[in-house]
């Protein structure tokens, strides 16, 4: 190919940014890729080529731009504009119905349920200003959480860039699919490394990398489910908020539903315990919310978590395992 002046780079680089990012939102976002990853890899390569030639082109969402930065000499605290709270559990059915009819006394008003899955990974939350992806943050203890913006810039689920120049706060839950987390195990045993005890740990362990390389090879994934500071959505309810985020390419799970009757949300917690299994990613229960806003504020929050939640715990798993061996260490006071 003849060499393209500054002025044709820059626009064929536009061009390829935009086809980038579409490809990468049908693969990582909606999985559903669009083409092949020979294809992807071509023009990826031909737009690292064009910023190798003319690096006053590069810009921070580009999608050559999620690994750099520097090696971290620690984390950088940061305090929650909103919050981020826990939520209450229900381990039973009794649990459930209990939940409901605190709620009924609760509001006057009809309502319906949203029942989402719950992720077992770690609570992230991300800020979009104008559209770009600025600062990303976990939920540490609610209030104080640590930036790791430059780890979380590798997650590829994670778009550098809204659909929209829209400035708020999303909020979800980043983990590690399962099938990375047999391979990182694999490969560390094979390495004499310590192998990580589930996908969670791994997930922490990856976020809390201060080489964001070492985090890029992690493979880490996103579930986008809340939201803070968003009044720029224009967006009523639980649902809505689901559907709008989705629209500006943020990740969120299909699996999930809307109903005013605790049988049908029980029958989806029985339908979904079933099928965990079958799932390419860990969960420990499923979330029931109220899914309109005001009531949701009508019904409140206690010091630690809404009212208008809960989070139903899957019986913890009992599986099978040979032990193999024992090693017996004595410590320094002659202790076994
Ligand atoms: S909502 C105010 N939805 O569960 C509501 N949480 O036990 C706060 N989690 O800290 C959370 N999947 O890390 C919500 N679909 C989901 C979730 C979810 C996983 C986690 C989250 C939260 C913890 C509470």
């Amino acid at each position: 190919m003849s060499k393209l002046t500054l002025l044709e780079s820059e626009e064929r680089a536009r061009i390829l940014r935009e086809r980038l990012n579409a490809y990468g939102h049908a693969y990582y976002v909606l999985d559903a890729p669009m083409v092949s990853d020979q294809e992807y890899d071509k023009l990826y390569h031909e737009l690292v080529a064009i910023e190798t030639e003319y690096p006053e082109l590069i810009i921070q969402e580009s999608p050559t731009q999620r690994v750099g930065g520097q090696i971290l000499a620690g984390f950088e605290k940061v305090a929650h504009d909103v919050p981020m709270l826990s939520l209450g559990n229900a381990f039973n059915k009794e649990d459930l119905i209990a939940f409901d009819e605190r709620i009924q006394k609760l509001t006057d008003k009809p309502f319906n349920y949203v029942c989402e899955l719950k992720i077992d990974g770690l609570a992230v939350s991300l800020k979009y200003e104008a559209g770009r992806f600025v600062r990303g943050a976990t939920r540490g203890d609610g209030t104080v959480g640590e930036e790791i913006t430059q780890n979380l810039r590798t997650v590829k689920a994670i778009p550098l860039s809204l659909r929209e120049p829209i400035t708020f706060e999303v909020r979800g839950e980043c983990y590690m699919p399962k099938d990375a987390f047999a391979k990182l195990n694999e490969d560390r045993d094979e390495k004499g490394q310590e192998i990580f005890a589930n996908p969670r740990n791994a997930a922490a362990g990856s976020l809390r990398q201060l080489d964001s390389k070492v985090t890029a090879e992690r493979h880490l994934s996103v579930f986008l489910y809340g939201a803070a500071n968003f009044e720029a959505l224009a967006v009523n309810s639980q649902s809505e908020l689901l559907n709008k985020i989705s629209e500006l390419g943020l990740r969120t799970n299909p699996l999930r539903l809307e109903s005013d009757a605790i049988e049908e949300v029980w029958a989806f917690i029985e339908d979904i315990q079933e099928r965990r299994h079958t799932l390419p990613y860990e969960i420990d229960g499923v979330v029931i919310k109220v899914n309109d806003f005001e009531t949701q504020e009508e019904i409140g929050y206690t010091v630690r978590a809404p009212r208008w939640a809960i989070a139903y715990k899957f019986p913890a798993e009992e599986k099978e395992t040979i032990l193999r061996d024992i090693e017996w260490t004595v410590g320094r006071t002659g202790v076994v």
